[in-house]
C-alpha cells in the first residue's frame, strides 16, 4: 500500500490559524538511528522525534528505523520506543500521534561490523521509499561511541546508502565528541568526507539547539541598546560557565581520559564564546552566520603563561545537597590513578578591535555547587561616581547575564539607591527576564530543533569542520601543557572548584561570579 502524503498536501491540525509564521514542516523522509538502544537515543532522540510528530512537524509518511544488535522483533522494538517516548516526551502522549508514527517504525538487527545487516538496512530503506513514500530522503544518526563513526560511515558507503538518486538527499548526523585532538578530528573528517558530501554532514552540538543560545543573537542584533556597549570600551571581561552538580554518573568509560575541557570547552563553551563575541552577520543564512563564528574563533589568542591563566581540578569526596558523594578516583569504572580533570578553567583573549584587552574566562566542571550554564558580560565601573566613597562600598560591576540553563532568561545587574536612610547608599540589584514567565509556550528541546533542521537541510546551528578544527587548535596546546603536570588539584564535591581557579582570576584582579 502506498500511504504517502507530501508536506504540501498535509494540513497541520495543531496550527493556530492566527499564527502567520510559515510552518517549517519536513518533507517526505526517514531517519535511521544507529545506537538506538543507547542512553542518548532513549532519553533524547526518540522523545524528540515523537514531540516533532505531535507538533505536526513531521510528514505523515515519516519513517523511523532502529539499528541495534539485540535480537528483537519489530513489535518488541515498537514497545521499546513507546515506553521511552512516554517516559521522556515533552508534549502530551497521544494515541493518534503514536499510531501514525508507529506505522513507519522499522527495526534492523545487527552489529556495525556485519555487512549483511547493512544489506538488510538498505532493503528496509528501499521498502520505506516504496510503501511509505519517503522518496529516497534519508538521515543517518550516529548515536554511537566515537570509535564507531568510521566503520558505520564505511558500511553505509559500501551498501550504497550514502549516495542518493537525483532530487533526493542523504544526510549524516554525528554526535560529539568530534575527535580527541586536531589530528584525530582531521582523520575522522577525512573518513566521513570520503563517504558524504561536506554539506550533508551535520555535527551536533546540542547547546546550539537551545532557545536561549539562539536568544544571544536576538538580544544582540534585534535590539538597539546592547550593541553600542558590547565592546572593549565598556566591557571589563566575560565569564562563560557550564557547571554540573552531578559526577561522572555512569559515563566513566567515556569520560576518563577525555576530561572537562575536551568534553565541554572544545565544543559548547567555544561556540557560546563565538556567538557572544562575533560581529553582526549579514543575514542569518548559514554561510553568513558561520563566517562570523569562524572569524572570531580564528581571532582567539592563548595566554602566553598557561600556568598562570589556566586551572584544572578533580573532585574529591564531599556533599551534594544532603547526599554524601565519593570522589572521582573512587567512582566505579575510574582508574584510581587517573589524572583526568573534572574541572577546567581557561582565559582566552580575542585579537579584534571590538575585544582588545577584554579577557574571556571559560570554566566548566562536575560536582560543582549547582547545575547552571550562563554567559556573564561584566562591565567596567562608571568612570566617575559622584557619591561619598562609603555610599558605593557594596556596589559591584554592572552585568548582563544570559542564563542558558536552567530557568532560561536574562538578568541585568546594576546599582540602585537603598530606600530610606539618611544618607545616599547604592547597592546591586537585579532585573530578570525569564522565558517561563514571559511566554506561555514552552521551549522545544534542543534535539527537536536540531533533528528538524537536519530533515529540512538547514545547517546554521551545526559547527563546520573549520570551526571544529579551530576549536581543537585552541585546546590542543592547553591539553599538551596539562599533560606535563600530573594530578589535577582536588576540590571538594559541592564547592565551586579548585583554589587554582580562584587564584587564576585573582591574579587579574577579578573573581568568579557565584551563579
Ligand atoms: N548520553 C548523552 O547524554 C550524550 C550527550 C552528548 C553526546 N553523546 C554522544 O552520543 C553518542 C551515544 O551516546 P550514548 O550515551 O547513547 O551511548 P551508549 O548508551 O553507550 O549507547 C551506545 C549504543 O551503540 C550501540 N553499539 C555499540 N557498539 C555497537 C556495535 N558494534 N554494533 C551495534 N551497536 C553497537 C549500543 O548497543 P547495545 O545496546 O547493544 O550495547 C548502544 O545502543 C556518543 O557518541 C556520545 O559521546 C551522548
Amino acid at each position: 500500500m502506498n500511504d504517502s502524503i507530501t508536506s504540501a498536501e498535509w494540513v497541520n491540525p495543531l496550527r493556530d490559524p492566527r499564527d502567520l509564521r510559515l510552518p517549517r514542516i519536513a518533507g517526505p523522509c526517514s531517519i535511521v538511528i544507529f545506537g538506538v538502544t543507547g542512553d542518548l537515543s532513549r532519553k533524547k532522540l526518540l522523545p524528540a522525534i515523537y514531540d516533532l510528530a505531535n507538533r505536526g512537524l513531521l510528514p505523515p509518511s515519516f519513517g523511523l528505523t532502529g539499528f541495534a544488535r539485540r535480537d528483537w522483533t519489530e513489535d518488541h522494538f515498537k514497545d521499546f520506543v513507546r515506553e521511552n517516548v512516554i517516559a521522556h516526551c515533552r508534549t502530551p502522549f497521544k494515541e493518534s500521534t503514536w499510531t501514525q508514527l508507529a506505522a513507519g517504525i522499522r527495526f534492523v538487527q545487527g552489529t556495525f561490523e556485519d555487512k549483511k545487516a547493512f544489506e538488510r538496512l538498505s532493503n528496509t530503506v528501499a521498502e520505506l521509499d516504496r510503501d511509505r513514500g519517503t522518496r529516497g530522503n534519508h538521515a543517518f544518526y550516529m548515536s554511537v561511541p566515537p570509535r564507531d563513526f568510521p566503520i558505520v560511515a564505511r558500511q553505509l558507503a559500501d551498501c550504497g546508502l550514502s549516495r542518493s538518486s537525483e532530487g533526493a538527499w542523504r544526510r549524516v548526523i554525528i554526535e560529539k565528541p568530534f575527535g580527541h585532538d586536531l589530528a584525530s578530528a582531521k582523520a575522522l573528517d577525512h573518513v566521513v568526507s570520503e563517504v558524504f558530501d561536506p554539506s550533508s554532514v551535520f555535527r551536533i552540538d546540542h547547546y546550539l539547539g537551545k532557545e536561549t543560545v539562539q536568544n544571544i543573537l536576538a538580544l544582540r542584533f534585534a535590539n538597539a541598546m546592547y550593541e553600542p556597549i558590547w565592546n572593549a570600551n565598556y566591557v571589563d571581561h566575560v565569564q562563560i560557565t557550564m557547571a554540573e552538580d552531578i559526577g561522572v554518573a555512569g559515563r566513566a568509560g567515556y569520560y576518563d581520559g577525555i576530561g572537562a575541557a575536551r568534553d565541554i570547552i572544545q565544543n559548547h563553551l567555544l561556540q557560546l564564546l563565538a556567538l557572544t563575541a562575533m560581529e553582526e552577520p549579514v543575514s542569518f543564512a548559514a554561510s553568513d552566520l558561520i563566517a562570523e563564528k569562524t572569524k572570531i574563533l580564528s581571532a582567539v589568542r592563548l595566554p602566553r603563561d598557561l600556568a598562570a591563566h589556566t586551572a584544572r581540578g578533580q573532585y574529591a569526596a564531599g556533599w551534594q545537597g544532603s547526599h554524601e558523594v565519593v570522589g572521582y578516583l573512587e567512582e566505579k569504572g575510574i582508574d584510581p590513578s587517573s589524572t583526568t580533570e573534572t574541572y577546567a578553567a581557561i582565559r582566552l583573549d580575542l585579537d579584534t578591535r571590538r575585544w582588545a584587552g577584554v579577557p574571556f574566562y571559560l570554566r566548566t566542571g562536575k560536582r560543582l555547587g549547582k547545575r547552571v550554564t550562563e554567559i556573564a558580560v561584566v562591565f567596567k565601573r562608571a568612570p566617575h561616581l559622584p557619591f561619598e566613597s562609603t555610599a558605593t562600598r557594596e556596589l559591584g560591576k554592572n552585568a548582563i547575564v544570559i542564563r542558558v540553563q536552567p530557568d532560561e532568561g536574562v538578568t541585568m545587574r546594576f546599582g540602585a539607591k537603598v530606600p530610606g536612610g539618611t544618607s545616599m547608599e547604592v547597592r546591586d540589584v537585579s532585573m530578570d527576564f525569564s522565558y517561563g514567565r514571559s511566554f506561555t509556550e514552552s521551549s522545544p528541546e534542543a534535539y527537536e530543533r536540531l533533528i528538524l533542521d537536519v530533515l529540512l537541510g538547514d545547517p546554521p546551528l551545526f559547527p563546520t569542520t573549520k570551526e571544529v578544527d579551530l576549536s581543537w587548535e585552541i585546546l590542543d596546546p592547553i591539553e599538551d601543557f596539562w599533560s606535563t603536570l600530573g594530578q589535577p588539584q582536588p576540590y571538594r564535591a559541592g564547592t565551586w572548584g579548585p583554589e587554582e581557579a580562584d587564584e587564576m582570576l585573582a591574579r587579574d584582579g577579578r573573581h568568579w561570579r557565584m551563579p
